[in-house]
């Protein structure tokens, strides 16, 4: 199981240092939640933050969008240095022409889908993509309890690649703490956000090591 540290709960003022302490411990992903106050109710940040940071780190740069009209921030992120940009099934009615549109710029494509939304509405696009993110909160805030209900979710999605013979990642996000990482790594996630969990924490470094055993149950 992959670890993605989730910066919406570092310390802002501080975003090189708590990047460093995570990146040191091997974490293969930087989870960034880009957020403009419609799509979901709250605002972070945009590409010159994901600009700034890709100079102090290595890690895979992916990029979970929460915007209105997804389409507008792909060619400046993935300039800014995006590896992998995520865009919500529920934000788009054009999600065909909005991965391809990632693809073009080079980088890796995801869909992102809530918790109230059926997997259904992902099955045409799942050849497109390189990962899928199964919401287990509603976006928009750091901190939220896990919803018990996405395991069977990330199990369903997991037989589908399977009988299918696709090959994309199945992510995680939302309430992942040492046990609920070990409910969705034996579903089939393959890479587990984790913000508050880490970074609420005053050994950020213990925390994932705790991840790192729950997954392997
Ligand atoms: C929520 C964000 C998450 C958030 C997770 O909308 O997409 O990435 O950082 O936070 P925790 O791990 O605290 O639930
Ligand atoms: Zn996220």
């Amino acid at each position: 199981m992959k670890i993605a540290p989730s910066i919406l709960s570092a310390d802002f003022a501080n975003l090189a240092h708590d990047v460093a302490i995570v990146e040191q411990t091997g974490v293969e992903y930087l989870h960034i939640d880009i957020m403009d106050g419609h799509f979901v109710e709250n605002l972070t940040f945009g590409a010159n933050v994901v600009k700034a940071l890709r100079k102090h780190s290595k890690l895979v740069f992916d990029c979970h969008l929460m915007v209105e009209t997804p389409e507008k921030y792909i060619a400046e992120l993935a300039m800014a240095g995006a590896d992998l940009i995520g865009v919500h099934i529920e934000a788009t009615p054009h999600i065909h022409r909005v991965l391809s549109q990632i693809k073009e710029a080079g980088v890796k494509a995801e869909v992102v889908i809530n918790p109230g939304t059926p997997l259904t509405a992902i099955m045409e696009i799942l050849p497109l993509v390189d990962q899928v993110l199964v919401m287990t909160v509603d976006p928009g805030f750091g901190g939220q309890a896990f919803i018990e209900s996405t395991v069977s979710k990330v199990a369903r999605l997991a037989q589908l690649k399977q009988e299918a013979g696709l090959d994309f990642e199945i992510e995680v996000d939302g309430g992942i703490n040492a046990e609920t990482i070990e409910q969705v790594a034996k579903a089939g996630a393959t890479v587990a956000v984790a913000g508050s969990y880490i970074f609420n924490a005053s050994d950020p470094v213990e925390q994932i090591k705790l991840l790192k055993q729950g997954a392997k149950g």
